[in-house]
């Protein structure tokens, strides 16, 4: 199975850029910028990764990518993200980035964007990989904040897929964030965000997201199965869910394995994913294997996990059509 899980074709819909920061690109990005880290080793630093909720990640997620500062910095980070998707056989990827955890710390909007982009166009060419990005707001921040961001995003728009909402749920929902999505819709962009696992409100939040806001997708959105209506909703309207197992594992009580299970029986598109991975170890291969080995996953099902992601990317249909074919023609 796990050769199986290895040569299959996959597609990364749940991934942020800055998660993927391992310990040794941080290290190196430190010493080119002249900056001192509380730590003298790799072993060190994974050792003070600990973290059991969402807001003890975040806490350890925003200081690690304080070495993040310049336009080769962003390009480094993302040419090693998509290096490592290329080994996993990755062929699709849609990348969150955090562009006001780096703005709130005076690293400029372009220095960021230009930086991912460039590596994106380079990994395409030279790996293989195709991606797109997606921005995510921070929802512990002010919505004005939220906004100023939408608008200097502008000038970059064909640079971005669509937009995302994450950092803390509790007390930060949706409809805080209304408006700006209303904006962003009308620019063009399509629309996600968090409604992440076992929140406060999660359900009231799930509800907002689709009602409110009429997302696209949802990241996470595992609750949905805490209200017969949700699931309804999910269903009728086709929208996909980016589930990602490991990292439930580590900010609640579970991988959420049987609710992952429960979502494909009941038909709906949810999709595994990796979250951040240089902080929770693993890939989206590792995180497929671990569902399998917890569910006893198929061939099938496994396929059937990314036929899901493809079908549910933010890709033309010709391009969806050509790697579901991929997927297809791998599982025959
Ligand atoms: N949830 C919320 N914020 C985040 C996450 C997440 O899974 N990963 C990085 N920032
Ligand atoms: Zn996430």
């Amino acid at each position: 199975m796990k050769d199986f899980i290895a040569g299959l074709p996959k597609c990364e819909l749940h991934l942020h850029i800055e998660g993927t920061l391992e310990p040794e690109l941080k290290f190196d990005l430190a010493r080119r910028n002249g900056i001192a880290l509380p730590y003298t080793s790799v072993e060190e630093m994974r050792a003070a990764y600990s973290f059991d909720d969402l807001p003890s990640f975040l806490t350890v997620y925003y200081e690690g990518m304080q070495v993040l500062r310049t336009e080769p910095d962003f390009y480094d980070l993302a040419m090693a993200y998509l290096r490592k998707a290329a080994e996993q056989n990755v062929r699709y990827a849609e990348i969150f980035f955090d562009p006001q955890a780096h703005t709130s710390r005076g690293v400029p909007f372009d220095v960021v964007i230009r930086g991912l982009w460039r590596a994106l166009i380079d990994a395409d060419r030279q790996l293989g990989v195709r991606a797109q990005l997606i921005m995510c707001f921070l929802r512990d921040f002010q919505a004005e904040y939220a906004m100023a961001t939408l608008l200097e995003s502008l000038p970059y728009k064909e640079w971005i897929v669509g937009i995302g909402l994450d950092s803390d749920e509790k007390g930060n929902p949706p409809a805080k964030f209304a408006a700006v999505y209303e904006r962003a819709r009308q620019e063009g962009y399509l629309l996600t965000m968090h409604c992440d696992v076992d929140q406060d409100n999660s359900i009231e939040h799930i509800r907002q997201a689709i009602e409110e806001i009429g997302v696209d997708r949802i990241d996470h959105g595992v609750n949905i199965l805490e209200d017969q209506r949700l699931v309804d909703l999910v269903l009728a309207r086709g929208i996909g869910l980016t589930c990602c197992p490991i990292s439930n594992g580590y900010v609640t009580d579970s991988m959420k394995a049987e609710g992952i299970r429960k979502l494909m029986e009941l038909g709906v598109r949810v999709t595994i994913n990796s979250d951040d991975p240089a902080y929770f170890n693993g890939y989206v291969g590792e995180n497929l294997v671990a569902l399998q080995e917890e569910l006893q996953l198929t061939r099938e099902e496994l396929a059937r996990l990314e036929r899901n992601a493809f079908e549910i990317t933010w890709l033309p249909r010709h391009l969806k059509d050509a790697y579901l074919a991929e997927v297809d023609a791998y599982l025959a």
